[in-house]
């Protein structure tokens, strides 16, 4: 099953972040360094043309650091970006963002009138927690339900810089597949509307082939099954998740193991890396493409048959 989320309030949000993109000097994503490539908007590269782009890797805490240092490399071979990995439990860190936005501003002689940024961020991403520590108080949360225009606000950050909010909001299809089920694992997607089983089968296969000794650790497992399934059932084995006739409960193991990753229970983890991405990309463009020649085919074979029977 791939997941598909874009509520109709989305669309208004893209519109009018589109409008106000043209006031910004400056645009901040918020990204989760888990799922940097993930939790990133594509339709962002569009709306904000070459104006300079900081990506905050936020949550980096519950990240894998090695991964988080791939990923900033990466993105910034990209003309105007910065990548930042930062957290919540390093709030000086966070600050330092004020210094960015003068830095990449600079060539823009701004002395005159105060620098505009605009923060945009996937819901549940810590874009409010990151706007508190900026502003220094607590800032009302800009609602993801409502239209950007109305629910935007505007937070006087210092003497020299203004951050528009907007609310969060996700697009309309999350390709490659696998994208979906990692923003449903870390809690990007609320569970309404995924199924904890496949979530969980796709997170033990990515566990069980990177962090193998995350899970040994943490469930006490010796070995590491290779099937993904087999290892939900040694984890829900090892945390008494098992019914009475004494299977192993999958739905209960399933939620667990979900739980568990958004909590941080199992280390620093990453969900994906850049060559990863690379490869479900190009596997993703050559099913399109599959899927777009047998259409050819069918129509063409339709056609034929339509002028053999009017002949
Ligand atoms: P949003 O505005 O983008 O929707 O996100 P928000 O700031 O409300 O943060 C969503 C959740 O992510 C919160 O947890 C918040 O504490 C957590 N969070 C934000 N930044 C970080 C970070 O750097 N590291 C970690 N580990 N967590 C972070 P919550 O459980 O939903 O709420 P709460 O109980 O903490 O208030």
């Amino acid at each position: 099953m791939a997941i598909n989320w874009f509520p109709g309030h989305m669309h208004k949000a893209r519109k009018d972040i589109a409008q106000i993109m043209s006031q910004v000097d400056v645009v901040i994503e918020v990204l989760d360094a888990r799922i940097p490539f993930s939790s990133e908007n594509p339709l962002v590269p569009k709306l904000r043309g070459d104006k300079p782009c900081i990506k905050l890797l936020n949550k980096s805490d519950l990240a894998d650091p090695a991964v988080t240092a791939l990923w900033v490399a990466h993105m910034e071979q990209e003309q105007g970006v910065k990548a930042l990995p930062v957290t919540q439990k390093n709030p000086a860190q966070i600050k330092n963002l004020l210094q960015v936005c003068r830095d990449l501003t600079a060539h823009l002689n701004l002395e005159a009138r105060s620098i505009q940024a605009m923060i945009m961020g996937i819901p549940n991403v810590g874009k409010s927690t990151l706007i508190n520590i900026l502003a220094g108080r607590k800032i009302a949360k800009t609602g993801d339900e409502a239209g950007v225009t109305k629910a935007q606000q505007r937070i006087k950050l210092d003497s020299r810089i203004v951050l528009t909010d907007t609310p969060g909001f996700l697009w309309p299809k999350l390709t490659p597949p696998a994208c979906g089920y990692r923003l449903a694992a870390t809690g990007a997607i609320k569970d309404r509307v995924f199924e904890y089983e496949e979530v969980a089968a796709f997170l033990a296969e990515h566990l069980g082939r990177h962090y193998p000794q995350a899970l040994k650790a943490r469930y006490g497992l010796e070995d590491i099954p290779e099937d993904e399934i087999e290892l939900l059932d040694a984890i829900g084995r090892a945390r008494k998740c098992v019914r009475k006739g004494g299977g192993v409960n999958l739905q209960k193991v399933s939620s667990l193991l979900v739980n568990e990753l958004q909590a941080g229970h199992l280390g620093q983890i990453s969900l994906e890396m850049p060559d990863m991405i690379e490869i479900e990309q190009k596997e993703a463009e050559q099913e399109e493409a599959l899927k777009a020649k047998e259409k050819a085919d069918r129509d063409q074979a339709r056609r034929a048959r339509a002028k053999k029977n009017r002949s």
